[in-house]
């Protein structure tokens, strides 16, 4: 870790190509990003597919638990069964002294998602929600050392609610993904978030929406309603597979779920290349603008959902 981005660089910008290439060269590898996932609320499922998308990120890759609401891969996935040693809770209190002894607490007692490989690597959230009160005023050094941690980082915020949101963590975000589900009430939870991450400091930051379910309204007419953001993808709902990422299960419900689970993980994997793909070429292109974001969404009173035909109507950024 000793050859990763001294902290006054860090501090020299807010995000994006500055600060990253500077570490694409100190580092000698590609561009790292960071990504914020987060949600209207309602449970969409942000931690299912941040997991998935961990495990088949195409570079080494850290996905850091930053809910306030509290982390859900070690209680879930894991069962309660995995040991730990650090989670963000510790990091923010490691930076609040030394960002980098934190970059290097982070690198080496992360929790490995693949064994000793370690380019999976999981920051477990808190594990109570007073926990994430304690820490609220340290998101921006989270935020340093997440987006110089040497790797790609894959950040699960949790729902866009009133409190706590971990501001820092979206604003120094190369891309935020909000997830949702295509129905009248996520839509109408999502459009006021939109509106949101299409204002002030995030104003320049890509976002995307991606689907969890088909219907009952095609992506092509949930991305209209929300000001035209871009669909990522639509992930389909698998629950064997889902439950097996969100909550553990071992045994046979493992094994029924298998089919499940490379289908899961399939699809995952490619929006996830693709995502990657489309930030590479965004830095390359225009390297301090916001590539392939839509202008700020002019969400209304209210959403405009009118029941669609049931397949195949997406177009336009949608589902690949
Ligand atoms: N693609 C999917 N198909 C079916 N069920 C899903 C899918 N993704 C998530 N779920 C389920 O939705 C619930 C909420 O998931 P979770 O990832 O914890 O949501 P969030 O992090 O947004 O609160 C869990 O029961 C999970 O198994
Ligand atoms: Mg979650």
């Amino acid at each position: 870790m000793a050859a990763l981005l001294p902290v006054r660089l860090a501090r020299a910008g807010r995000r994006g190509a500055g600060v990253r290439r500077t570490a694409a060269v100190l580092l000698g590898g590609g561009r790292m990003a960071l990504i914020a996932v987060t949600s209207p609320g309602g449970a969409p499922g942000v931690t299912t597919v941040c997991l998935a998308a961990a495990f088949t990120w195409p570079d080494p890759v850290l996905l850091a638990e930053c809910d306030p609401s509290g982390g859900g891969v070690l209680p879930g996935y894991f069962a309660g069964q995995q040991p730990y040693r650090i989670g963000v809770a510790e990091v923010a209190m490691t930076a609040a002294r030394d960002l980098e002894a934190a970059r290097v607490q982070l690198a080496e007692e992360a929790v490995p998602l693949d064994g000793d490989a370690r380019r999976r690597l999981l920051l477990p959230g808190v594990a109570d929600p007073r926990q994430a009160l304690q820490i609220k005023g340290s998101w921006p050094q989270i935020a340093q050392v997440l987006t110089t941690a040497g790797r790609d980082v894959i950040a699960d915020v949790g729902a866009l609610g009133v409190e706590s949101v971990p501001y820092a963590i979206l604003t120094a975000a190369d891309a935020v993904v909000l997830v949702l589900r295509p129905t009248v009430r996520f839509v109408a939870m999502a459009g006021p978030r939109i509106e949101a991450l299409s204002r002030g400091a995030l104003a320049a930051t890509p976002h995307f929406l991606l689907l969890i379910g088909e219907g009952p309204y095609p992506a092509a007419e949930v991305s209209r309603t929300l000001g035209g953001t871009p669909i990522l993808g639509t992930v389909p709902m698998l629950p064997k597979a889902a439950h097996i990422l969100s909550d553990g299960a071992a045994g046979r419900t493992r094994w029924a779920g298998r089919l499940q689970m490379s289908s899961l993980l399939r699809t995952v994997g490619n929006l996830g290349a693709q995502l990657r793909e489309r930030l590479d070429s965004a830095s390359e292109e225009q390297p301090a603008a916001a590539v392939g974001v839509v202008p700020p969404a002019s969400f209304g009173a209210g959403p405009d959902l009118h029941p669609g035909p049931a397949a195949g109507a997406d177009s336009g950024g949608g589902r690949r």
